[in-house]
């Protein structure tokens, strides 16, 4: 017999991929640089599943049927590289390599373009929802050719999530669309989840609330249209007692938030592309700053105690609608950062499509979903999501909450960079008139770089001041 799909790459992530497109009812051929791993695998986790393991690259390669389709979950990076080194002396003309990892885009584009030289298909394909969703349903954002993707759409289509709107699973688009908007997914996460732990620590800083207490009122909003997979997890991490001190286990979690780059990625993708995605960049900052342990420590000791106002316990509604407001603008950066690449990569991607596949498996699941789904679905063209009548009266309901949330932890020293950077990208996008002509005038004073007039057209400059 010979396997449908072959899987490289048996760390937890490939050996519950595997395992799912094996229940689904596919022979999958399996295939790990330490055969140790392959061996434990086999013994301690395939229980009656169609798996084929392989001990060397080349039974692993001939053990799966023409054309071949082979998924890598291996580590982003060289090692992606590696692989398909090592792969490719037994592959046939026509056989795919799918790359499941977190890569560069610019790496699929590469690797992309090598292999259609060596006759070989190859996606860039996000895959999201952790450890869990590997095994019962991930999103799944393939990039590539639609023929290459129409070989393995069977496949990917029965393994991941299942919404009320279909498999979340589609064909992302050209190149390496499919990398670039789980790179996305990933920044709009990063940015939630900070949203996420500010709000946490105006809670426990302001309101003075214990985990638990916090706790508890996570799990109220997740019953309502804040209800997201992030801030399930927020909950029950929250409630989470460590066994050997009793205390909650967040509280003895060292504040070093570390990171293995998809964040940074968007962050610097949008500032080469000329999108603003502040929430998205400042929660890669916060990030780093946490880094910075010792010397906060030091800092917090000199300049003393931060005196924090009161608060009444009704800012919970306040931080509520605020967590809300961010999350959706964090959205809204994402997405249009999409679509800009999509246009200057070519990608066409439906960036409803992309919120459908969201709606289930990843990370950043949330009921938001289907609001921004109908906002987006009355006008295609309001990538960002701000021109449109729901979005106005979201921002009626949700901005007042999100300024005196931002003015209570300004005036008590809690930092909120992405709860209050939303604010400002919202403020920034509404204003017609930004102080913007001071910039322009500073730089024609100082640099002659000229400016534009309101009054009238051309490129001017003036001499500002007499040289000496
Ligand atoms: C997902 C996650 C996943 C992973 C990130 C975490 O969608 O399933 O995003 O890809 O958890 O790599 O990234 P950091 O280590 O950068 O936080």
């Amino acid at each position: 017999m010979k396997a449908h799909v072959g899987v490289v790459g048996l760390a937890v992530m490939g050996q519950n991929l595997a395992l799912n497109i094996a229940r689904n009812g596919y022979a999958v051929a399996v295939y790990n640089r330490t055969a140790e791993r392959t061996k434990q695998f086999v013994e301690e986790r395939v229980k009656g599943e169609k798996i084929i393991p392989s001990f060397d690259v080349q039974s692993f390669v001939e053990s799966v049927e023409r054309p071949r389709k082979i998924i890598l979950m291996v580590k982003a990076g060289s090692p992606v590289d590696e692989m398909i080194e090592e792969l490719l002396p037994y592959l046939d003309k026509d056989d795919l390599i799918i790359d499941a990892g977190n890569s560069h885009y610019g790496d699929t584009n590469r690797r992309l373009e090598e292999l259609s030289h060596r006759g070989i298909l190859f996606l860039g394909m996000g895959v999201s929802g952790g450890e869990y969703g590997a095994l019962h349903g991930p999103s799944i954002m393939p990039g590539g050719t639609l023929e290459a993707y129409k070989m393995i759409q069977d496949v990917l289509t029965k393994i991941a999530a299942k919404t009320e709107d279909g498999p979340c699973c589609t064909y992302v688009g050209n190149g390496s669309a499919g990398h670039f908007v789980k790179m996305v997914h990933n920044g709009i996460e990063y940015s939630i989840m900070q949203a996420i732990s500010e709000v946490y620590d105006v809670m426990r800083k302001i309101l003075k609330m214990n985990s638990v207490e916090i706790g508890e009122v996570f799990e109220e909003w997740n019953k309502s249209e804040l209800a997201s997979f992030l801030v399930e997890i927020t909950y029950k991490i929250m409630k989470h007692i460590d066994e050997e001190t009793k205390k909650p286990l967040v509280e003895l979690i060292l504040d070093k938030a570390e990171q293995k780059g998809t964040g940074k990625w968007t962050a610097q993708t949008a500032l080469d592309l000329g999108v603003p995605t502040p929430s998205l960049n400042v929660a890669v900052f916060a990030r780093t700053i946490s880094h910075f342990k010792e010397q906060r420590k030091e800092l917090s000791r000199i300049f003393g105690e931060k005196k924090r106002v009161h608060a009444e316990q009704r800012l919970i509604e306040d931080l509520k609608k605020s967590l809300h407001f961010s999350m959706f603008l964090s959205f809204s950066q994402g997405l249009w950062l999409i679509h800009e690449a999509s246009n200057v990569y070519n990608y066409n991607v439906d960036l409803l499509e992309v919120l459908r596949i969201w709606k289930g498996g990843c990370i950043i699941r949330a009921k938001l979903l289907d609001l921004l789904r109908s906002i987006l679905r009355e006008n295609p063209q309001n990538v960002n999501l701000l021109a449109s009548e729901t979005t106005i009266q979201f921002v009626k309901e949700k901005l007042p909450s999100a300024l005196k949330v931002n003015s209570i932890a300004r005036e008590s020293g809690v930092p909120t960079p992405v709860l209050s950077n939303s604010i400002d990208y919202l403020l920034s996008l509404t204003e017609e008139n930004l102080p913007a002509n001071l910039i322009q005038a500073q730089r024609d004073f100082f640099g002659a770089h000229t400016f534009e007039r309101t009054d009238k057209q051309g490129t001017f400059h003036v001499e500002w001041q007499e040289l000496e």
